[in-house]
C-alpha cells in the first residue's frame, strides 16, 4: 500500500515541527519542506494535503516568504495556519491589514459556518492566537467561517477547491479543539486513512534494511543513548548477526555505563557487541586540555579513529548504521541545537569514504518521541528509552578546566550519587537532565577538627522539552540535602556542594 502523506510547508514558525507531529499522531505520515520548495518536488512527494505553517513575517515584508503559487493548482487540499492564512488571503486578493492591536494569546472564536473543517466543534471555542496582520476582507472565492472580537475573519474556506485557512494555531495545546480541527482536515477533507503506525513503520523499515543490505555486514556505534540503541535493535531485527555494534569506552563515561549498555543489549537482544576500552587513549589525549571546544574535538576525532580500527576488524562490512533523527535533516530549520551539531563531531563522512561504507539511517523520518515509542515496541527496556541525554564528550565537559583521571573519578562518583538520589525520589522522568559538575575552585571546610581545602561540586538539574530552553528544577530541599551530604561524605576530595539555579537562556545546560 502506498504511504499517504501530508506536506507541511515551513514559513518559519516555531510550531512547524509540532504541526508535523500532530499529523503523525493522527497516524498519517507528514514531512516538512521549506516554503520555497520547487513545485516538481512537491508533486513528486505526492501529498494528500498541504499545510502552510505560520511564520514571523508579514506578507508585506520585502523578503516575505512566498511559495510557488502553482501549489494551488495541484488539486490538493490546502490548510493555511496564521501566516499561511494571510498568505492565502493575499495571493487570492483579499485584504490583509496590519492589525492595530497584535492579537496574542487566548481568544474565543465563533464558528459561523458549519463546514467540514469544524465538524463536531462547538460554536464558541477557545483558540490560541499569535499574529500581527489580520484579514479584513476575504478573497472573493473564499467564505469567512469564524470570527473573534479582534479578527472579523478568524477562519475562511473555499470548499470547492478544498482550501481552508485559520488565523489561530490548531496545533498547540492552548487550542483545546485544535486536534479535532486538524483531524477533520486530514480525514474529512484530504480523505486520509490512519495507517501510519509504529508497527507499520517497523515492518517497512525492516524490509527496506534487508533489501538494502542483502548478505553484507553492518556496523553500528552504540553510546547507551536511546537513538543508537533503537537503531541497533531495529537493524538487528532485520538482519540479525550481520550486524555488529561497537561500543567505545572513552574514559569519560558515567559510572558503570559501559557494562550496563553491554549487558542490557546483549541480555535482551543477543547482539554482537564489541566493547573497546579506549579510556587510556582518550585520557592521554585530553591531558592538560582546558578549552571545552578542544575537548570536544579531541573526543570526536579519537572516537572516529577507534571506531574505524574496530570496524576494520570485521570482514565484509559495507554499511554503517546511524541514529540520525528527523529534526537533524529538516532542511528548513535555521537553528539546530548543539546536540544536532554534535553529530557532526562524530563526523563519519571521512570514515565512510575511507572504508567505502554506505550509510543506513533508519530513524531519519522520526521525531524523538516516535523513536521512544519505537523503542518500546521493539522491547527495549525503559532504562534506555527514558534515559537522560548524555553529551558525546561526556564527563570531560563536566570537569571544568583540566581533565585528569582523578578529576574524572570525582565527578563520576558525584554524578552517580546525584542520579541515584534523583531516581530514588521518583524525579528522574520529570527531569531533562540531572548531573554533577566539578568546578575549578577549592574551598575551605572543616572535617572533624581539621581544616580542609578541597573541591566544589555543582549540582545541575533542569526541566526542558527539547534542550533548546530549560529551567532549573525545583528539587525539594530534603533531596538536595541528601545529595549534598552523600557527595561530601562519600566522594574523597569534595568539601562543598552548590546548586545551579540558572535557566537557559541565558545560561546553557552544560557548564562548558
Ligand atoms: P547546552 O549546554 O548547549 O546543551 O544547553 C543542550 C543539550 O545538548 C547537550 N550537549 C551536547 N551533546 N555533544 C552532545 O552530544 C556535545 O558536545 C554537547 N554539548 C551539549 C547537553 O547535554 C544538553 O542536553
Amino acid at each position: 500500500m502506498r504511504k499517504e502523506k501530508i506536506l507541511v510547508l515551513d514559513f518559519g514558525s516555531q510550531y512547524t515541527q509540532l504541526i508535523a507531529r500532530r499529523v503523525r499522531e493522527n497516524k498519517v505520515y507528514s514531512e516538512i519542506f521549506p516554503f520555497n520548495t520547487r513545485i516538481e518536488k512537491i508533486k513528486n512527494f505526492n501529498p494528500k494535503g498541504i499545510i502552510l505553517s505560520g511564520g514571523p513575517s508579514s506578507v508585506y515584508d520585502t523578503k516575505a516568504p512566498i511559495p510557488d503559487s502553482a501549489l494551488f493548482k495541484l488539486g490538493i487540499p490546502v490548510l493555511g495556519i496564521c501566516y499561511g492564512m494571510q498568505l492565502m488571503a493575499y495571493l487570492f486578493e483579499g485584504k490583509v491589514v496590519k492589525a492595530q492591536k497584535r492579537e496574542y494569546g487566548k481568544a474565543e472564536i465563533t464558528v459561523n459556518n458549519r463546514i467540514a473543517l469544524f465538524k463536531g466543534i462547538p460554536t464558541k471555542t477557545i483558540v490560541w492566537m499569535s499574529h500581527g496582520d489580520r484579514i479584513e476582507q476575504c478573497p472573493s472565492q473564499f467564505k469567512p467561517i469564524a470570527y473573534t472580537a479582534n479578527s472579523p475573519i478568524a477562519a475562511m474556506a473555499n470548499k470547492k477547491m478544498g482550501f481552508y485557512a485559520l488565523q489561530f494555531h490548531p496545533e498547540v495545546v492552548h487550542t483545546p479543539r485544535g486536534f479535532d480541527i486538524l483531524k477533520n482536515f486530514l480525514f474529512k477533507i484530504c480523505g486520509c486513512t490512519p495507517t501510519w503506525t509504529i508497527k507499520s513503520f517497523i515492518d517497512t523499515a525492516t524490509k527496506e534494511i534487508k533489501e538494502k543490505v542483502r548478505n553484507k555486514k553492518v556496523v553500528c556505534g552504540i553510546s547507551g543513548g536511546v537513538d543508537s540503541a533503537v537503531t541497533a535493535v531495529l537493524v538487528h531485527r532485520s538482519i540479525k548477526d550481520q550486524l555488529t555494534c561497537i561500543f567505545v569506552d572513552n574514559g569519560v563515561l558515567r559510572a558503570g555505563e559501559a557494562k550496563k549498555v553491554e549487558d542490557t543489549l546483549r541480555r535482551h537482544f543477543d547482539m554482537n557487541i564489541h566493547c573497546v576500552d579506549a579510556s587510556e587513549r582518550f585520557l592521554n589525549k585530553l591531558y592538560g586540555i582546558v578549552d571545552p571546544e578542544m575537548k570536544r574535538k579531541i573526543i570526536g576525532n579519537e572516537f572516529i579513529k577507534v571506531f574505524e580500527e574496530e570496524a576494520k576488524k570485521i570482514k565484509g562490512v559495507r554499511f554503517l548504521a546511524q541514529g540520525t533523527l528527523y529534526p537533524d535533516v529538516i532542511e528548513s530549520v535555521p537553528f539546530k541545537g548543539p546536540s544536532a551539531t554534535i553529530k557532526s563531531h562524530h563526523n563519519v563522512g571521512g570514515l565512510l569514504k575511507r572504508m567505502k561504507l554506505k550509510l543506513i539511517e533508519p530513524l531519519r523520518e522520526l521525531f524523538k518521541d516516535e523513536v521512544r515509542l519505537l523503542g518500546k515496541e521493539l522491547g527495549i527496556p525503559d532504562e534506555i528509552i527514558n534515559r537522560h541525554p548524555f553529551p558525546g564528550p561526556g564527563l570531560a565537559i563536566r570537569v571544568i578546566d583540566e581533565v585528569t583521571h582523578e578529576r574524572c573519578d570525582i565527578v563520576r562518583k558525584a554524578d552517580a550519587i546525584v542520579l541515584e538520589e534523583i531516581k530514588k525520589a521518583g524525579l528522574y522522568t520529570e527531569l531533562w537532565q540531572a548531573f554533577a559538575v566539578l568546578l575549578p575552585v577549592k574551598s575551605v571546610g572543616v572535617m572533624g577538627d581539621e581544616r580542609t581545602y578541597e573541591n566544589v561540586i555543582a549540582v545541575r538539574a533542569v526541566k526542558s522539552l527539547d534542550g533548546m530552553t530549560a529551567d532549573w528544577a525545583r528539587i525539594p530541599y530534603d533531596i538536595m540535602g541528601k545529595i549534598s551530604n552523600r557527595i561530601i561524605n562519600e566522594v574523597n576530595g569534595v568539601n562543598r556542594v552548590v546548586y545551579d539555579i540558572s535557566s537557559k537562556p541565558p545560561s546553557t545546560i552544560e557548564w562548558e
